[in-house]
């Protein structure tokens, strides 16, 4: 496929993501048509008003806001952010339970309505949900995955650059695994610019990389703590995965999807640095892991596979 010329874009949820989303694909001019679903039809509609009043400063995307699910019809990307949020506390796991029967009643709809959309699950736990709704509904794993490790990499990359005194977009460095607790680093092939993080400054000592991973994979709990969501980076995180794939970009993101055999993980979805562009996201299965990396992704993949078979049964 190519570049996708008027792109709609629906945005399932019109909670603090959806609505966090949706504003950042209309400042960034990413869509020609943004449709803000949810249940909740008067919230989606005032979202989608007060989303709409701007656009004499955003240009000429438009922006529906619809409890109809036909509404959604023909989109071309699909960002699922809808369900329970993290409470103060509560892990991103806790919420599989109420979001999967959310994600079941959802997802065979919207697909029916945009059979070639690309679907984005945002909902936490997102690795979970994805690997669920690809059971569910037989998908391709490449046109339905989650945002997973984006934005826990743009974390980790402006950690890095702060104490490096450099633009983030100059750090290259990933995060991969579970979006959440068991997610880490792939220190070994991190680089600033073209050297190695190690060598860039001495003050890079294995206990500040340390430091810096549990900055990253702790963020949201601080941020929650604070205001009860996160949700300006996550919109943006998911606006990033929508462009790539709308300009066919092939863009190097770490989203999750279910892995059959890479690595040593199958059937379940978690991040990897992917391919993305207009036919989904396509993991690379030649990234090398040093042994403790792979000790980790093997753990991170038995956690998310424990809470899937949870819900299963
Ligand atoms: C976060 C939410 C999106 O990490 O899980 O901010």
């Amino acid at each position: 496929m190519a570049v996708i010329e008027n792109a709609k874009v629906t945005v399932v949820g019109a909670g603090a993501v959806g609505s966090a989303t949706a504003y950042a694909l209309l400042i960034r001019g990413s869509a020609r048509e943004v449709v803000l679903y949810d249940i909740d039809a008067a919230r989606a509609e005032a979202e989608a008003l007060d989303l709409a009043h701007g656009a004499m400063f955003t240009g000429a995307s438009e922006v529906v806001g619809t409890s109809d699910v036909g509404r959604t019809a023909g989109s071309h990307v699909i960002v699922v952010t809808a369900g329970a949020a993290q409470r103060p506390g509560q892990t991103r796991l806790e919420l599989v339970e109420t979001n999967a029967r959310i994600m079941a009643s959802l997802i065979p709809n919207l697909l029916e309505a945009s059979p070639r959309a690309i679907l984005i699950i945002v909902t936490n736990p997102c690795d979970v949900l994805a690997t669920l709704a690809v059971e569910q509904t037989g998908a391709d794993p490449a046109r339905v995955f989650a945002s997973g490790c984006v934005l826990d990499t743009s974390r980790l990359r402006l950690a890095l650059a702060h104490r490096a005194g450099v633009d983030p977009r100059s750090v290259h460095a990933h995060i991969i695994g579970e979006h959440g607790d068991s997610e880490f680093p792939l220190w070994s092939s991190a680089r600033i610019g073209p050297l190695p993080v190690a060598e860039w400054d001495a003050s890079f000592t294995p206990a500040e990389l340390d430091a810096i991973a549990t900055e990253v994979r702790t963020a949201a709990y601080k941020i929650i703590e604070g205001k009860g969501a996160t949700n300006y980076a996550i919109g943006l995180s998911s606006t990033r995965i929508v462009e790539a794939v709308l300009r066919d970009e092939r863009a190097i993101l770490p989203v999750s999807t279910v892995l059959s055999g890479t690595l040593g993980v199958d059937g379940i979805a978690l991040s990897l640095p992917s391919i993305v562009g207009s036919d989904g996201a396509v993991p690379l299965d030649r990234i090398q892991l040093s042994d403790s990396e792979q000790e980790l992704l093997a753990r991170s993949a038995a956690t998310l596979a424990e809470t899937a078979a949870s819900v299963r049964a």
